[in-house]
């Protein structure tokens, strides 16, 4: 197969666009698409500062790299959650976010969640899964709350994950089948940040999909994790990403289109009376400060201090 631009031999067909690019084209393409994301939605600017999630897989880490080479200013975050497992999954993230930041001489922040709250994520989650079989929920709480802190304390103007189409089109899907007005009505590529304490929040890879991002990583020679959090087996964001692809299989473009459409659709007005901010009342968490919907201290404080 050739490549379109310059009938050079191509690395990657893109069947939903009709398009095979050679590795120079492709590396040119990605981050020329990165921008357009950011230009469409609006999400950040040049002047900017811009803190990057990265947990040491091919989407965050080619997301900074991306970022840098379009010209913005970025530090990096990571977040050790002190997940075991055969790999030892959190110590191999941390040390292929740490080289991809020294080789760089970028600047990364790590926060060690055992050693700034005494427990890793999986002990607290394991006191307080009820019932739950996954440590997931509650690990997710934990970095968001931990991406906000950083992201606000550092003052940073935006927070930026490596979320991919798969990522967000898999999410689309499960708050589809369960209609989950307040999760579609927040779904979007960029979070604006209020007056409550929630920084802007932006995922700046939502319409290239994970194959897209594994070749990028690969051309570019970046070195990530390539197994998944040992606690991701079994999960449902998995089982709705493995039938999105067998519809991608026959139907080239299905995902992005399920995805593309429902963003139009946002704009068009469907869901809007559910995004009113309002609806959501916030409050500063009595103890961290940070803004939260339950009464009284925040989901993270209550995890840390034994409440849940
Ligand atoms: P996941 O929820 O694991 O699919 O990850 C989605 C995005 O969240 C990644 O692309 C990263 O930007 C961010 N992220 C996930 N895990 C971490 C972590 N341990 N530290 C920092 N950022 C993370
Ligand atoms: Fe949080 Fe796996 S990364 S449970
Ligand atoms: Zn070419
Ligand atoms: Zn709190």
């Amino acid at each position: 197969m050739k490549c379109r631009k310059c009938a050079g031999k191509a690395v990657i067909n893109m069947r939903q666009y009709k398009l095979a690019l050679c590795r120079d084209h492709f590396l040119e393409w990605v981050p020329a698409q990165t921008q357009r994301t950011i230009d469409k939605y609006q999400m950040f600017q040049f002047c900017e500062r811009i803190l990057v999630a990265v947990s040491g897989g091919k989407d965050s880490l080619s997301l900074w790299d991306i970022l840098g080479r379009l010209g913005y200013q970025c530090d990096g975050l990571y977040i050790d959650l002190g997940v075991g497992g055969g790999i030892q999954y959190s110590d191999e993230s941390q040390r292929c976010a740490q080289e991809f930041a020294s080789q760089r001489n970028l600047n990364l922040h790590v926060v060690n969640i055992q050693k700034d709250y005494g427990e890793t994520i999986i002990a607290i989650a394991e006191r307080s899964m009820r019932g739950r079989d996954k440590p997931c929920a509650i690990c997710g709480i934990a970095k968001r709350h931990i991406m906000n802190r950083v992201a606000l304390e550092g003052g940073y103007s935006v927070l930026v994950t490596g979320h991919n189409l798969d990522d967000e089109a898999a999410s689309l899907f499960g708050n589809t089948l369960n209609w989950i007005p307040g999760y579609l009505a927040r779904q979007w590529p960029v979070l604006e940040a209020n007056r409550t304490g929630l920084a802007r929040k932006a995922k700046p890879l939502c319409r290239l999909y994970e194959r897209e991002m594994a070749t990028y990583a690969l051309l570019r020679g970046i070195r990530y994790i390539y197994n998944e959090c040992p606690y991701v087996e079994g999960s449902k964001s998995i089982y709705y990403k493995e039938l999105l692809n067998k519809l991608e299989e026959k139907r080239p473009g299905a995902k992005l289109t399920f995805y593309l459409s429902f963003l139009q659709a946002k704009e068009n007005g469907l869901f809007s009376p559910y995004a009113d901010p309002d609806l959501e009342e916030l409050h500063p968490c009595p103890t961290c400060n940070q803004p939260t919907s339950a009464p009284g201290q925040c989901a993270f404080c209550r995890m840390v201090a034994h409440l849940v």
